[in-house]
């Protein structure tokens, strides 16, 4: 029997505390103007002392789960992106496990930084359509304000907390039908040879501190926008389908500038697109699923409707998935 991936819920969850672009400003020197133009952001979420990426993975996963009428302990996978954990080890995804209730089936983290959510996303739907598991969450969650070099202007201002979580079932696939719900396609690249522009200087086995993040910002942007048009393009393909056929583009929220010419680029008119940006910066993991309960919360994103999913991160890796909501 063929299997395929059906989302049943969606949650997100943002900290409390509000950091503006003016409070950074007073701080720092730079300005709301200097960052609006530049990237689109308005303000970020920060979260308080001692709350963790597994909380805020906790609460986006409970919300989603809620929305599917389901609770801990009906599901068996937990892929959890994240490049902020709890510890070295163990993963962020077992914690949020125990939180949750959830007493069988397996959890683990996946590491792909900003495109983490995609991967993930790639790693449950695989398994799902294996039959390795029946029910998954594939959460994305972050707390980069504790990696960012506070002092460096170029990378501070650019991201916020949060975490956003999908619920996912095995459903069985009716072939040949064009029209099913679920996940259709996921499409993962990466190129460690682009290492250097974009990654945090410590880790366990290097300095043995948790470093900061280190981005040739100008060079990120340039890569972002190349690739990203490409797997765009790549997804599309993958599945016969043409741009106009896309209800909503839900993009990695890095830049207006980024999202902005990729759209162009597809030929996608803006009122297509889901952008977040201006009010939780760049939460890394978090941004896709966090874009996406907004927009499904809102009305925007309406069942049966073609969502394609795109991001860039570290690695460098990237990655689309198309999904019919
Ligand atoms: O999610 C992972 C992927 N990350 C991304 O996709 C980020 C991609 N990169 C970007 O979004 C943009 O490159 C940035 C927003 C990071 C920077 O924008 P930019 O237009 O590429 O600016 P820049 O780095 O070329 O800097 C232009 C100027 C510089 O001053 P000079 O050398 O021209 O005098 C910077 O020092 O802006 C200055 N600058 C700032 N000024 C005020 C850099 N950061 C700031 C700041 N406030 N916060």
């Amino acid at each position: 029997m063929n299997l395929r991936s059906l989302v049943a819920g969606c949650g997100g969850y943002l900290p409390e505390h509000i950091l503006t672009n003016d409070a950074l400003a007073e701080r720092l020197d730079t300005s709301d103007a200097w960052i609006r133009q530049r990237t689109g952001i308005g303000e970020r979420r920060i979260a308080a002392k001692g709350e963790l990426t597994s909380d805020l993975a906790a609460r986006a996963a409970e919300r989603a789960l809620k929305q599917a009428g389901m609770s801990g302990s009906d599901v068996d996978l937990i892929v959890l992106a994240t490049a902020t954990p709890d510890e070295t080890f163990p993963a962020t995804a077992v914690k949020v496990q125990a939180e949750i209730g959830m007493k069988r089936g397996v959890a683990f983290d996946v590491q792909a930084v900003c495109s983490g959510f995609i991967f993930a996303l790639a790693a449950a739907d695989n398994a799902l359509r294996l039959g390795q598991a029946g029910t998954a969450l594939v959460i994305g969650a972050e707390t980069f304000s504790r990696i960012l070099d506070w002092n460096d202007r170029g990378t501070c201002v650019l991201f916020g907390d949060g975490a956003g979580a999908l619920v996912l079932n095995a459903v069985r696939d009716r072939d040949g039908t064009a029209d099913q719900r679920g996940v259709l396609s996921t499409h993962l690249h990466s190129d460690g040879r682009l290492h250097n522009i974009l990654y945090v200087d410590g880790g366990p086995s290097s300095t043995g501190t948790a470093g900061f993040l280190r981005m040739e910002g100008r060079e990120v942007f340039r890569q972002a926008v190349m690739h990203l048009s490409e797997v765009v393009e790549e997804a599309l393909a993958a599945n016969g389908l043409a741009a106009s056929d896309i209800d909503w583009l839900v993009p990695h929220q890095a830049n207006t500038r980024i999202i902005e010419a990729v759209g162009r680029k597809l030929g996608l008119p803006a009122e297509r697109t889901i952008v977040t940006i201006e009010r939780h910066a760049n939460t890394s993991a978090a941004s896709i699923p966090l874009a996406l309960d907004e927009a499904a919360a809102d009305g925007r994103i309406q069942r049966g409707q073609l969502v394609l999913m795109e991001a860039l991160g570290g690695g460098l890796t990237w990655g689309a998935a198309l999904v019919r909501w």
